[in-house]
């Protein structure tokens, strides 16, 4: 504190203010000492030496006169001393040294662009996505086309059109929810159990050739476990044109495998049943944990199931008002988590839903 300010540390009586304009007097003295100071200010840290030292809550000029001058003040003093006070320090809160006030708050506010930022932890690709999109580039080298569809689905797409009328016993192969309708709607709706009814939907709006896969969400009620989820992804696949063969599934199925697996692996199709592709079959894959040798994860056979698969049912195109005896084409679909947790050797899919940062930092 500057040498004249020593007045401030003695009350009014002590100086011998005994009038009002002797109090203003007084003020006028501390803001000249106040002026000289700030003139005197030359960068960032002097400026906040001086703010401090003249606001500074505990021992700053301006609390020094409130608790010597104005606190212990007659009341014929009091309100020019309050008066004073009040204007000094609007004075000194008003002072600006550059872009800054004196004022505490527009002080706190103001950035220091030199200051290291805050370093943001950065997100990665969920394993999953990562998945879906390599399939999908691989069916786009193909000249497929992507396309989304609803995950809340009516009866008639998730199952009638796929040749699976009501009472179907085919209908048991999904564990299906079944969604509330508000009342006094009379349709059912339900949780798509499978990518397939985008078949439908396709085919309804586009003529043949047709080639596309459907990624996306489905839904079972079955019990979770270290292979079933009650949520997870599959990729629908349909390619329908005037001669398409069985032959042509093969090459496409045999070409996914080998851009998704490695050149080492082999495809196998086993015969099996889909009410809406005949003949039907499920796709085998060389288990890529053992190369085909037999271990825990393919039960010692060497193969792993990773689609279901076919020709397009005859008795589909019916409900798409395609003509059944010029176009053919094939069907197929796959579980996409299941293909991750192989591709990368997880042997839990429960993984894939707990969001643990710890299995997600994996990722590459
Ligand atoms: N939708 C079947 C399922 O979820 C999988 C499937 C089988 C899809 C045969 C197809 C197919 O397109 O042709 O189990």
């Amino acid at each position: 504190m500057a040498e004249d300010l020593h007045i401030v540390e003695q009350t009014l009586e002590q100086l011998g203010a005994e009038t009002p304009e002797r109090v203003a007097a007084l003020f006028a003295e501390v803001r000249a000492d106040f002026d000289r100071a700030f003139g005197s200010v030359t960068d960032e840290a002097s400026w906040h030496a001086l703010r401090d030292g003249w606001l500074g809550r505990k021992k700053g000029v301006l609390r020094l006169i409130t608790e010597n001058w104005l606190k212990p003040a007659g009341p014929a003093l009091k309100p020019a001393a309050g008066q004073g006070l009040n204007e000094l320090r609007a004075y000194v809160e008003g002072k600006k040294f550059g872009a800054f006030t004196a004022s505490a708050t527009l002080v706190a506010e103001k950035l220091d662009l030199s200051l290291p930022g805050v370093e943001r932890a950065l997100g990665t690709r969920h394993l999953v996505r990562q998945t879906l999109e390599e399939i999908e580039r691989i069916f786009l080298r193909l000249g497929y086309a992507v396309v989304g569809g609803p995950e809340i689905e009516t009866p008639y797409y998730n199952f009638e059109a796929l040749n699976m009328p009501e009472f179907h016993p085919a209908r048991d192969m999904w564990d299906t929810f079944y969604v509330d309708t508000p009342p006094g709607t009379p349709s059912q709706l339900v949780l798509r159990t499978h990518t397939s009814p985008m078949q439908i939907r396709v085919m309804e709006r586009q003529q043949p050739p047709v080639r596309v896969i459907v990624p996306g969400k489905v839904y079972r009620r079955d019990n979770p476990d270290a292979s079933h989820l009650f949520m997870f992804h599959q990729i629908e696949g349909l390619a329908v044109d005037h001669d398409i063969t069985f032959a042509d599934f093969k090459g496409t199925i045999e070409f996914f495998v080998h851009e998704f697996l490695g050149k080492n692996a082999k495809t196998r199709l086993r015969p099996s049943y889909f009410p809406f592709t005949e003949p039907s079959a499920e796709v085998d894959a060389t288990c890529i944990v053992c190369s085909g040798r037999g271990c825990r994860t393919c039960k010692q056979t060497g193969w792993l199931e990773i689609m279901g698969a076919g020709m397009v049912d005859p008795a589909v195109y019916g409900f798409v008002k395609y003509d059944a005896k010029k176009v053919s084409g094939f069907a197929f679909g796959m579980g996409v988590d299941r293909l991750a947790i192989l591709k990368y050797g997880i042997d839990d899919i429960q993984v894939l839903l707990q969001n643990d940062v710890r299995f997600l930092r994996q990722s590459p």
